[in-house]
């Protein structure tokens, strides 16, 4: 199992480029379902979790061709087996997002379950009664979902809560169907829009994509397109945290600055100076951080996905913050293993009172999840002495070249084997 050893205590200070969204990659691959034209993406992260999407939709029959730069290209001309087995679905909870897919290619899908997760229940319950309203037949036994339909049909759909990857399965199911398809209390994320635009590409016909009323006129077919990934907003926000927390300085080049407005709102509440380029960001803090309240929320409020990076600037700055999580109702695993290296936080329920210490002191820790495991890594940096980070695989999910991105910003980060 690798580990990380980072040698902390100093400013950051250099320049990152940043790499494609993870969670705009993932729903996009799936996009490649609906088609047996070929999908060409550029700027698509080298990253586990691609990997594991690659190999699942490798086993339906999906052609897939990789570059070693960002380059994809997916065909699915046609789909084998319309199967998402339990042993990929339960090591990526993303994969749920080939049923609507699926069912609307192939007018049959059978999908694990997730499951459980370790930052919550994360039911697909949304998804499951999107699909219903369009028409699809679904039951669920032996822990599996399995759907059909033979074609399905445009409905007015109202999501009990805003739900990032349902409102993306309901979209891409939606943009076969016959008929349109309302989706109200969409979620508004900027990977939503990116999938849009993906599908727009492909001929599919959607408006409102970015707004919390989506409205598809499905098409009887779609064709192969040319779509870049849009950058990852949350690596993006890491790194400033990263910055932020041991009071440096840094330029991220190829970032995608207003997809980040709560998140550079804050840091400029913390005291950091920043400047934004058509896409690059920099950030410059002086000193220690001022202590900042968050809550998280959906889009455009704070990114649940970023919270544990700013619990880590917290836990170093000047006063008491308290961050409030909405999302999630068990993302506050980073916190027993942040107050391993000396942070003084204590929770209330969806409530952490974090009382900045002037100093963390290195220490060895576990990583829980992909967020938390990057919150521990911004801790490292900033924490006196060595820190080794144990289940670093978390990391590998979401981040790509991590120890090389931060060795270019002048941090000592050492993998061991
Ligand atoms: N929810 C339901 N029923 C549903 C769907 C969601 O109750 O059918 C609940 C969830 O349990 C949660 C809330 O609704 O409490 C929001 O969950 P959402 O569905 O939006 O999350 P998701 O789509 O499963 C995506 C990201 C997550 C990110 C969340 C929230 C991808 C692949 N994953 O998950 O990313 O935290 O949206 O923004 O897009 C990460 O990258 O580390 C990560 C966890």
């Amino acid at each position: 199992m690798n580990k990380l050893l980072i040698k902390g205590g100093r400013p950051l200070d250099g320049t990152v480029q940043v790499s494609g969204a993870k969670n705009a990659a993932l729903p996009i691959m799936c996009a490649a379902l609906l088609t047996d034209g070929r999908l060409d993406l550029t700027n698509v992260p080298k990253l586990m979790d691609v990997a594991t999407m690659a190999k699942l939709l490798g086993q339906m029959g999906v052609g897939i061709d990789r570059d070693g730069g960002g380059r994809m290209t997916l065909q699915a001309d046609a789909i084998s087996e319309p199967v998402a087995p339990y042993e990929l679905v339960r090591t990526m909870r993303a994969s749920i997002l080939v049923l609507g897919p699926l069912v609307a290619r192939c007018g049959r899908a059978k999908v694990s379950l997730p499951g459980g997760c370790a930052i919550g229940q994360r039911p697909v319950d949304q998804h499951l009664k999107g699909l219903a309203a369009m028409g699809v037949r679904l039951s669920v036994d032996h822990g599996y979902i399995h759907a059909e339909a033979s074609r399905l049909v445009g409905a007015r759909i109202v999501m009990d809560m805003v739900t990032v990857t349902g409102t993306e399965n309901l979209m891409m199911a939606a943009a076969l169907a016959e008929g349109t398809t309302v989706l109200e209390n969409a979620a508004r994320e900027p990977e939503v829009v990116d999938l849009a635009n993906c599908l727009i590409a492909m001929g599919a016909k959607i408006e409102g994509a970015g707004t919390d009323l989506i409205r598809i006129e499905g098409v009887a077919a779609l064709s192969g397109a040319v779509h870049p990934v849009m950058p990852d907003r949350i690596e993006t926000g890491t790194y400033l945290a990263a910055a932020a927390a041991s009071g440096g300085r840094i330029k991220l080049t190829g970032a995608a600055p207003g997809t980040l407005d709560a998140t550079l709102g804050k840091f400029r509440e913390a005291g950091a100076r920043i400047h934004c380029g058509g896409d690059t960001i920099e950030l410059e803090m002086a000193g220690r951080p001022s202590a900042v309240d968050l809550r998280t929320a959906p889009y455009p409020g704070f990114a649940t996905d970023m919270q544990a990076q700013f619990m880590a600037v917290d836990a170093v700055a000047l006063g008491t913050s308290v961050i409030t999580e909405n999302i999630f109702e068990n993302r506050f695993m980073h916190v027993l293993e942040l107050q391993r290296l000396g942070a003084d936080i204590s929770i209330q329920g969806n409530t952490a009172v974090v009382r900045g210490v002037e100093k963390l002191q290195g220490a060895t820790v576990m990583a829980t999840d992909l967020r938390a495991s990057a919150s521990l890594v911004i801790a490292g940096l900033v924490a006196e002495g060595e820190t080794v980070i144990d289940r670093i695989y978390h990391l590998d999910r979401g981040y790509e070249s991590l120890e090389q991105k931060l060795a270019g910003l002048g941090a000592h980060v050492q993998r061991l084997a």
